[in-house]
């Protein structure tokens, strides 16, 4: 006889996965902090935030007491009505978006975030219409959210003819594998200045997105002269530049949205997960007069029967309130230098750490078989391929021994909830540090230290 779980998945679609491996996931049963409860009462770190969404952990006593009122006196009206919830989350926005993005649109993911800013721009750009995006990118799953996406998980959605036309892909801002192969600071930071020749070769070029730092493909933190030449030829060449803060946004780097690293502000800012601790689904599209101006005789031809949903909205005043406690504690500024540091000694004993990158909350752990020529154990390609990838025996090994952290094709993902103390990150350190050797065992052995690439300024 099936259990409840065989029942279960038999009848749900898995997400990302073949379904013949969506058989027994683990029931996840309590969270509380930094942790997470399966149904026989085991503790697990969440050394991911689960997916780089709960960067308040789990249980926040002020959220939940936040979506309770709300559920107890408006659940839902209709958006063409105003309501107090939307409203008090607007103004909490404006408290900590970057100056000029102060008009926004609420949806209920990041996914869907990028197909509202996808239709700000398409309509106020015409007849420009084509979107540069980046190689190591997600933008999301739907038909133009995977269009914008350079990561393996577009390759399916074109062989099933879902992804959008008019998306034109730039080499990445990758530091450790320089598309160029070139070395900072002598590379000029070609990546940023071959836009213009690519915006100008292109023609109808109408917005370039990215992440600011890019998150699931890698933590890739661009050299500070990145963004602002990124700015400056996107405003020479009259297109929009969005930033996708889905995942960088809501402190994770260490400041409220990433861009404010290097000063830039997009035309238009898109965030979701940590906008509500994750308590609740949320997207939102902010967008600057550059961009609002234009619909105020055009039509906005965009909306959701859930948009400003007033439960979904009701967390995001109690999180911004949370979230400036917190940075105002110092606690988050003190645990994120702990983490780097341990991160580096961690590299320091393992030889298959090829690069050890990140700031703030928001880390990577390349993997790879030989530092020397950086071999990977795998590659991009055998992301959906169904074969056992190292990272995945990483992150499995931690997770028996009481560890979560998520993994992609080559690289670890170290983002904690913001909480997190210095003895919980020793604690999943010391887990880490033995899963590490599963790969230790499979190395090439080479005199070289594992790389610090994103170390611009020594
Ligand atoms: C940078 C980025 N953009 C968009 C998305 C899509 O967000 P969602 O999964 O909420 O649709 C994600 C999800 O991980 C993301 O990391």
């Amino acid at each position: 006889m099936k259990n409840m779980i065989e029942e279960f998945t038999e009848h749900t679609y898995g997400t990302w996965n073949r379904q013949k491996a969506w058989k027994t996931p683990i029931l996840i049963k309590d969270a509380e902090g930094v942790y997470i409860y399966d149904d026989k009462g085991k503790p697990y770190l969440d050394f991911s935030s689960q997916l780089m969404c709960s960067n308040l952990g789990h249980k926040n006593k002020a959220i939940i007491e936040a979506i309770i009122k709300q559920a107890e006196k408006l659940p839902y009206v209709a958006p063409a009505f105003a309501n107090e919830s939307a409203m008090a989350a607007v103004e909490a926005l404006r408290s900590v978006m970057p100056e000029g993005l102060d008009k926004f649109f609420f949806s209920t993911s990041g996914t869907e975030a990028n197909e509202a800013a996808l239709k700000m721009v398409r309509q106020s750009k015409a007849p420009a219409y084509k979107i540069i995006s980046r190689y190591h990118s997600y933008h999301g799953a739907t038909s133009a959210g995977a269009a914008f996406t350079g990561d393996p998980r577009r390759w399916f959605s074109e062989q099933a003819r879902c992804t959008i036309e008019g998306v034109r892909f730039a080499p990445d801002n990758y530091c450790y594998r320089c598309p160029f192969a070139l070395k900072y600071p002598e590379c000029n930071v070609q990546c940023a200045r071959y836009l213009d020749y690519m915006i100008k070769e292109e023609g109808n070029v109408a917005a370039m997105i990215v992440e600011p730092v890019v998150g699931t493909n890698g933590r890739i933190v661009p050299p500070p002269e990145y963004f602002p030449i990124l700015r400056r030829i996107c405003d020479e060449n009259e297109v929009l530049l969005i930033a996708d803060e889905v995942m960088s946004g809501w402190f994770r780097t260490g400041t409220a949205f990433a861009m404010e690293h290097w000063d830039v502000i997009p035309d238009i800012l898109t965030t979701a997960k940590g906008s509500t601790g994750a308590y609740t689904p949320v997207g939102i599209t902010a967008s600057t007069q550059s961009v609002s101006d234009f619909f105020e005789e055009a039509l906005f031809c965009h909306g959701h029967t859930y948009a400003y949903h007033p439960l979904a909205a009701s967390p995001i005043p109690a999180a911004v309130s949370e979230y400036k406690k917190l940075m105002d504690s110092g606690l988050p500024q003190k645990t994120s230098k702990h983490l780097q540091e341990k991160l580096y000694e961690l590299a320091e004993n393992h030889e298959c750490i090829g690069d050890v990158r990140g700031i703030g909350h928001f880390w990577a752990l390349e993997i790879v078989k030989n530092r020397k020529t950086k071999e990977p154990f795998d590659v991009k390609a055998d992301k959906l391929s169904g074969k056992a990838l190292m990272t995945g025996k990483i992150a499995a090994d931690s997770m028996n021994n009481g560890l979560y952290m998520a993994a992609w094709y080559d690289t670890l993902v170290i983002a904690p909830p913001l909480i997190i103390t210095e003895e919980q990150i020793d604690e999943a350190i010391d887990i880490l540090d033995q899963s590490l050797v599963i790969g230790d065992k499979e190395v090439v052995s080479t005199d070289m230290p594992a790389s610090r690439s994103s170390e611009y300024i020594k």
